[in-house]
């Protein structure tokens, strides 16, 4: 189990314990965090998944496959430290971890 941390658009936080193996997404709506729809169930073609990611946690995780990239570009409150969490795979080295919702998911 890995700790993540996802805060609301309003700063609330919700702490979970992730099964290693299953992605961001599957974390967060497996316990019912609000912010995460994911309308397309983690087939990347939603963004509803959306999450902003801190500097320093963007190096352990794995870079945007070419799908991931086209869905944030038409993400209208999508960011450089943008990331859909149904791609980012849940493992021990993301012990702690910190994501932030974007305002239009809530
Ligand atoms: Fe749809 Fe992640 S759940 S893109």
């Amino acid at each position: 189990m890995t700790k993540v941390i996802f805060i609301e658009h309003d700063g609330t936080e919700h702490e979970v314990d992730a099964e290693n193996g299953t992605n961001l997404m599957e974390a967060a709506t497996n316990n019912l965090v609000p912010g995460i729809d994911a309308d397309c169930g983690g087939a990347c073609a939603c963004a509803t998944c959306m999450i902003y990611v801190p500097d320093e946690w963007t190096a352990k995780l794995p870079p945007k496959e070419d799908m991931e990239e086209t869905m944030l570009d038409f993400c209208e409150h999508a960011e450089s430290n943008s990331r859909l969490s149904c791609q980012i795979q849940v493992s021990d080295e993301l012990e702690g971890i910190r994501v932030t919702m974007p305002v239009s998911q809530h």
